[in-house]
């Protein structure tokens, strides 16, 4: 059986930025508008004043100083807090469409790859924003691509999720080559008036394109060693949005629908989860964490990396082992380690090896080992 490769990944980022300092002056407005208009009840004890937020915390806290949005005016709104992404009619490419599309004509580019060589796409993200037909579906026909395409999600770990379930297509000998795209609009449900999380997400959509290495038109590439899942259930990163919503008596408020998290719980939690994961992976293939050239962890806290990074490699660890994106994207869930991965490969030696990591909401961790390999001839 050939091996099969990573031969080209792609990333669309969306055109507008909003640092940590604009965030917080809306959501401080917000803060104060409130405390004024609930000023009498404040005052009498019935409810408490909402606090401010901070841009020095967010950073401290976090890592991250900025996120690209696909709206900032309705974000930074005091009014709305929310972007605004007008709807679109059916006869129209939806948003997630238009993003994917972006994304996987760079990936398409790299790999030096025709629609008609490709026979599958998987669109794997945390969020859908429909339930059918499958976003999947819709980003093949725009690409002119055959075969068959799904929608799935397992959260901040669907990129390597997606990564895995495209080998096995491959490896079955069900497909040649297959699109994994990661289209997350996480503006949209993420609740810009809570402090404690209205500063964790940006929007991106990234492309993997793998395929059998004998069918490569592309020289570079990185075979894929070994992938690795693992899920065990948690609720303390939840979203309680679904289609059963409406058939409740009493309605939701829209706060239970949007993202909600145990930020400390998860912290401690998903790091050890995560750094003995990819030590059992590499174990299971013979290696150790010595081996490895570059880690691409999941973008949702520095802090949190560094120290699964230290866990990993039983060192403090640096930008050149395990680069960060989060500073300039923040958390865009399943894309993260794959913007890592796409903006921090190009030095890699042959034969060099890396792991990329997801971790997040399920719980759920996904390992994908690759190897740099310089092939003599592609295609
Ligand atoms: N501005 C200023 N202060 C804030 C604040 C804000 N926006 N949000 C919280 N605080 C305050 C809290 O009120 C608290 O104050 P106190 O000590 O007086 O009670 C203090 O800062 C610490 O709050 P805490 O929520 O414990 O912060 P933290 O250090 O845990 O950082 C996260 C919060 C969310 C950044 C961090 O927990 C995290 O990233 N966890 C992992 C999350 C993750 O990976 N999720 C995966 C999602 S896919």
């Amino acid at each position: 059986m050939a091996r099969i490769v990573i031969s080209g990944s792609g990333v669309y980022t969306p055109p507008f930025s909003v640092s940590n300092e604009e965030l917080v002056d809306s959501f401080n407005r917000y803060v104060k508008r409130f405390n004024e208009e609930k000023s009498v009840a404040i005052e009498a004890g019935e409810l408490e004043p909402l606090l401010e937020s901070s841009a020095e915390f967010i950073e401290k806290a976090s890592g991250i100083k900025s996120r690209y949005v696909l709206d900032r005016e309705g974000i930074l709104d005091p009014e709305r807090m929310c972007p605004h992404l007008p709807r679109r009619s059916p006869e129209e490419m939806s948003i997630q469409c238009e993003i994917s599309v972006a994304a996987a004509q760079e990936a398409m580019l790299r790999a030096n790859k025709k629609p008609e060589e490709i026979d599958a796409v998987i669109v794997s993200c945390s969020s859908f924003e429909r339930p059918y037909p499958a976003v999947a579906v819709e980003v093949q026909q725009a690409l002119g691509i055959k075969g068959f395409a799904f929608d799935m999600n397992i959260a901040c770990s669907s990129a390597t999720f997606g990564i895995q379930t495209a080998m096995d297509s491959i490896y079955r000998g069900n497909t040649r080559a297959v699109l994994v795209l990661s289209p997350e609009i996480c503006s949209g449900h993420l609740n810009f008036r809570d402090r404690d999380s209205h500063f964790i997400f940006g929007d991106v959509c990234t492309a993997m394109l793998l395929e059998r290495e004998d069918c490569t038109r592309t020289s570079d590439v990185f075979e894929i060693v070994g992938t690795k899942l693992a899920t065990t259930y948690s609720t303390n990163i939840y979203n309680g949005f679904g289609f059963l919503n409406r058939t409740r008596q009493e309605s939701l408020e829209e706060k239970e629908m949007l993202f909600r998290q145990e930020g400390r719980k998860v912290f401690k939690e998903v790091v050890p989860f995560a750094s003995e994961f990819i030590k059992e992976h590499l174990h299971e293939h013979n290696l150790a964490p010595a081996d490895l050239r570059r880690v691409w962890l999941h973008q949702a806290n520095l802090n949190m990396n560094q120290l699964i990074s230290k866990k990993l490699l039983g060192r403090e660890v640096s930008d050149d082992i395990a680069p960060t994106i989060l500073d300039q994207y923040a958390n865009t869930a399943a894309a993260g380690s794959v913007i890592c991965f796409h903006q921090h490969h190009e030095d890699l030696a042959d034969q060099d090896l890396g792991v990329l990591c997801s971790f997040g909401a399920g719980y759920s961790v996904g390992s994908v080992i690759v190897r740099r390999i310089v092939l003599s001839q592609a295609g």
